[in-house]
């Protein structure tokens, strides 16, 4: 029988493994629970929440690309207080340990929901998605821009307080990762979420104009894990006590291991459970199975491996 330690924690959240949804592709978990005990995986990191309900951006919203696909769904949700009356209990009631991922137009908006999630219990962290346009300065990205970035994680920490985990999700869509990274970190993130989608488009070629309702749509599966993996070594070595949570094309246990030799201590599924609502489960046994096969007692053992000496 296995003696491995597969535990890992993100800021002062512990976690029993290290495998999670990733938000936006499984809502607030209920269809996955068909197939698996929620509780049996890390936790369920549900899809961005705003303040009001949303409708989201024109269909279509998926394109199938190579290796991976495009969507441009544009935050649809319920908005915070149906989230609150609705899966926040339904989640408590599966024994789920729950990510909340928030996601706003302004500073403020962040704020807002942070000061309304505080008094919610079982909640074992909040995921920053600033992956999000800023209504307020001409609709640049958040995780774009270093200031903004700062600001939004700097009112969530302040509005929240000590307590509760923040893990800033960030984009690969900018020069340099890593300084974005320090920034939100200085401002009160204890963990970071790497990597949301890559931006990209389809042209349809019957219509000649692009596929996409919304015109440009997120880029995800295997085909952007090799720049998730490029940013995760990034910033680890950077920064090497901040926890990342790893996202970008895993699906499977080999996939997963890549994401913690390069300095993850949590891993993400998103994309690879549309077409197999079981391969969370699948990277979870694999992953397992593979740190025993090579020899590691834990998990810790493994994060930021690839970052040893040659000579060790
Ligand atoms: C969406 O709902 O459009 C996706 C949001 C995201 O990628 O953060």
């Amino acid at each position: 029988m296995s003696t491995l330690d597969f535990s890992t924690t993100l800021g002062n959240a512990w976690f029993p493994t290290p495998t999670f949804t990733a938000s936006g592709c499984a809502s607030s978990g209920r269809e996955l629970a068909q197939f698996f005990d929620l509780a049996s995986i890390g936790g369920v990191v549900t899809k961005s929440i705003m303040s009001k309900a949303r409708s989201g951006r024109p269909t279509p919203r998926m394109a199938e690309t190579p290796s991976g696909m495009l969507n441009s769904i544009g935050l649809q949700g319920p908005g915070l207080d149906a989230f609150l009356a609705k899966d926040i209990p339904y989640l408590v009631e599966q024994k789920a340990r729950i990510i909340v991922s928030i996601a706003g137009e302004t500073v403020e908006e962040y704020s807002t929901l942070a000061r309304k999630l505080r008094a919610v219990s079982g909640i074992s962290a909040l995921e920053v998605n600033i992956s999000c346009p800023n209504v307020e300065n001409r609709g640049l990205v958040f995780a774009c821009d270093p200031e903004a970035s700062r600001r939004v994680i700097d009112g969530v920490r302040r509005t929240i307080g000590g307590e509760l985990p923040i893990i800033a999700k960030l984009s690969p869509d900018v020069t340099d990762l890593v300084s974005i990274a320090r920034g939100v970190v200085d401002a009160g993130a204890d963990a970071l979420a790497l990597i949301n989608t890559v931006l990209g488009m389809v042209i349809n070629l019957d219509t000649m104009r692009p596929h996409l309702g919304g015109k440009t749509g997120g880029l995800s599966g295997p085909a952007i894990r090799p720049i998730a993996v490029r940013a995760v070594y990034q910033v680890h070595a950077a920064m090497p006590q901040v926890p990342i949570l790893a996202m970008g094309g895993i699906s499977n246990g080999r996939d997963a291991l890549e994401m913690i030799a390069a300095g993850a201590s949590g891993v993400s599924i998103g994309t690879a459970s549309f077409g197999n609502p079981m391969a969370i489960i699948a990277v979870q046994d694999e992953l397992k199975a593979l740190l025993t096969a090579k020899g590691f007692n834990s998990l810790r053992q493994a994060i930021g491996y690839a970052h040893r000496p040659e000579s060790e």
